[in-house]
């Protein structure tokens, strides 16, 4: 299969290809999503297929319009309503009871569906213009790094399906904080740039940042994720980064130092990529940078961000990237 990458010109043709039960993949704001319409199991079997994706891990359905939910969802409470209204269209992700009749190949065999609408207007055209729900996982082949630029989805991707809208990088660089609204209790189970902080605002009591944030394990999250093709591990400190990056490059290794501007700043003339000052542009910046050094490097070594709560979202990907291995 030829893969073809087009602009806002092609938003008509993805949504034809969409609408006949082909996959798109298409820009959000997050990262870039590889779609499908979530009503028809076939469509949704190839997003499987081209990602090499578990069967029983989840698709999140993407809708334009908070009015569309009662497309997807059996039941919206309250609160559903309210997050919709504050942080959607955004990077939240709300987990309500599904409909009966959307296929449980989109929602992984579970009797709930995940549902969002995408701040990113070629996304939002694309499902307008298709006039179905969209599924869709983030762009990449399963246990890769998720795609923040068109590029990144042709590497993954070429051959596999038939068209990548390209929107340019994605603002955010992360995917949608993960909200399970279908439990007594609700629970982040993925977090992303919309923070417990914000969303605790909204659920009153029910998260209680005192040491009782409710974190539960997503699905997807028993899988390796966000793996770079070579090695990858976190350092401490930019100490420890510069005297592991000198110790392997004496051995020949190609080593690439990846972390905040003070932190690379600190580890001298070695070879690093800035992700820059604040968390946003960390996130930003982050998938786009490991993709870039895995291309020439043998070791990735990663500002390790454990210590710092602005940081927690980035963190939460990272330690999915080094598997969890800490050098200190
Ligand atoms: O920002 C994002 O959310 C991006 C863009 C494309 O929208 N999408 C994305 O999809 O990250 P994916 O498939 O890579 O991650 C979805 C996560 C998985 O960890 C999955 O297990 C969880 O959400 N999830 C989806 N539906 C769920 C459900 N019904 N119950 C629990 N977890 C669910
Ligand atoms: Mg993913």
């Amino acid at each position: 299969m030829k893969t073809i990458v087009g602009g806002i010109e092609q938003i008509g043709y993805g949504a034809e290809l969409l609408r006949n039960g082909e996959v798109v993949a298409f820009p959000t704001e997050t990262v870039y999503g590889l779609g499908a319409d979530a009503f028809n199991a076939r469509a949704v079997a190839k997003i499987f297929e081209a990602k090499g994706r578990p069967q029983d891990n989840p698709l999140i359905v993407h809708i334009a319009d908070p009015a569309d939910i009662g497309k997807v969802a059996a039941s919206v409470p309250e609160t559903a309503v309210a997050l919709m209204e504050v942080f959607s269209p955004g990077p939240l992700t709300l987990i309500l009871p599904k409909r009966e009749d959307l296929p449980e190949t989109t929602t992984g065999g579970l009797r709930t569906v995940g549902i969002r609408i995408p701040n990113h207007p070629i996304a939002r055209a694309l499902i307008r213009a298709a006039g179905c729900p969209v599924a869709a996982p983030s762009a990449n082949v399963s246990g890769r790094i998720s795609p923040t630029e068109a590029r990144h989805v042709l590497e993954d991707m070429d051959g596999r399906i038939p068209l990548i809208l390209d929107g340019g990088c994605s603002d955010i660089g992360i995917e949608s904080t993960v909200l399970d609204l279908s439990k007594e209790v609700p629970v982040v189970l993925r977090p992303g740039a919309i923070t417990a902080e914000m969303l605790s605002v909204y659920l009153g009591k029910v998260v209680d940042f005192k040491g009782k944030v409710l974190i539960a394990e997503a699905p997807g999250m028993k899988y390796r994720h966000y793996a770079p093709t070579c090695a990858c591990q976190a350092a401490r400190s930019p100490e420890v980064a510069a005297r592991e990056a000198r110790r392997r490059m004496e051995e020949g290794a190609r080593v690439v130092i990846i972390g905040s501007t003070p932190f690379v700043r600190a580890c001298g003339d070695l070879p690093v990529i800035d992700l820059g000052n604040t968390p946003a542009d960390c996130m930003r910046n982050v998938f786009s940078a490991m993709r870039n050094a895995e291309k020439t490097a043998d070791l990735l070594l990663l500002e390790d961000f454990s210590d710092r709560r602005e940081f927690y979202s980035l963190q939460n990907r990272l330690s999915k990237s080094t598997g969890g291995v800490v050098l200190s």
